[in-house]
């Protein structure tokens, strides 16, 4: 079994990045402008977007973290996504999710400039990505495609099984390996809460990514020998003897699966380290206007 390392990964892709920054800088341009908006004081948001912050600095990238409270208006919201769309300094931003239950999500998604949605959520980026057009893919599905890709596991004509049909992971992800590309070209199942014989399916495939949120789901029992196994899940569970008070737990049983399966992510140090390095690389595709030229924003009820 070969660990997939996150740490490693992201390290290497931070590198990678930050010798881009450094010459765009000698050329004249300024820094990429990561913004970040946390609403409320929900301990995992504000453990992930620090991260994210901190990971800006380390790559030279300029970082603006606007903290608001958890009982600001949808309104209020709304006119700070306007103030950062309209911002010529902010390459891209990200609202961390999830929101407090009284602001609508879909709406806040929705009024985020496109090409400034460097997480990939809006419709836009997700449509673009659906027909396989030039467009951000969200952080976490983007990351898996790189560990993938500089693992070189070959994912052509395998049967991958995604377990979990979120927006934000199980349903790009689905799209994503089955596209014709590399790493693509998979044949796809996805299960979910409502799959009859959930481990009829994973028992069959080559590439399991589970992304349901559930502590240690996926058991030894459920995977078939040699198989690619991708953790996304991230819980955090009580636990009185830790300085921090919690521990973290993937999908996967990990301890058991490992023994079985070819290669398997690590929680921590898997996905989430590589979530933070794909949010860095679409910030710079941002920068560079890759997909989109700047200031093309329009207004919502154009859609
Ligand atoms: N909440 C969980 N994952 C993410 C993410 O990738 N981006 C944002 N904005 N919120 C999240």
């Amino acid at each position: 079994m070969q660990l997939l390392d996150g740490k490693k990964l992201s390290a290497e892709i931070k590198n990678e990045i930050s010798e881009e920054v450094k010459k765009m800088v000698l050329s004249g341009k300024r820094a990429p402008h990561l913004a970040a908006i946390l609403v409320g004081n929900d301990g995992a948001s504000q453990t992930y977007v620090s991260s994210k912050v901190k990971s800006c600095e380390e790559v030279g990238y300029k970082s603006t973290l606007i903290r608001l409270e958890k009982d600001i208006t949808e309104h209020e919201l709304l006119a700070q996504i306007n103030t950062l769309n309209n911002d010529d300094s902010v390459d891209g931003f990200i609202v961390q999710l999830p929101l407090p239950k009284h602001i609508d999500e879909e709406k806040i998604i929705l009024a985020i400039a496109p090409e400034k949605d460097v997480d990939g959520f809006h419709p836009m980026n997700v449509g673009r990505m659906t027909l396989n057009l030039p467009s951000y893919i969200s952080a976490t599905p983007k990351g898996i495609l790189e560990m993938l890709n500089r693992y070189h596991i070959e994912t052509e004509g395998k049967h991958c099984v995604v377990i979990g049909r979120s927006n934000i992971v199980g349903l790009p992800m689905s799209l994503l390996m089955q596209r014709r590309s590399k790493p693509g070209n998979c044949t796809v199942t996805i299960c979910h809460s409502k799959t009859n014989d959930l481990a009829k399916y994973t028992l069959e495939a080559d590439i399991i990514i589970a992304a349901l949120g559930k502590p240690q789901f996926l058991t030894a029992d459920m995977v078939k020998p040699g198989a690619v196994v991708i953790d996304v899940g991230i819980t955090r569970v009580e636990d009185a003897g830790r300085k921090s008070g919690y521990r973290l737990f993937g999908d996967v049983d990990f301890d058991n699966v490992s023994k079985k399966c070819s290669y398997i992510s690590p929680v921590p140090g898997g996905v989430g380290l590589m979530t933070v390095a794909s949010l860095l690389q679409n910030t710079l595709s941002a920068a560079k206007e890759e997909f989109y030229s700047k200031n093309m924003s329009f207004d919502v009820g154009d859609l």
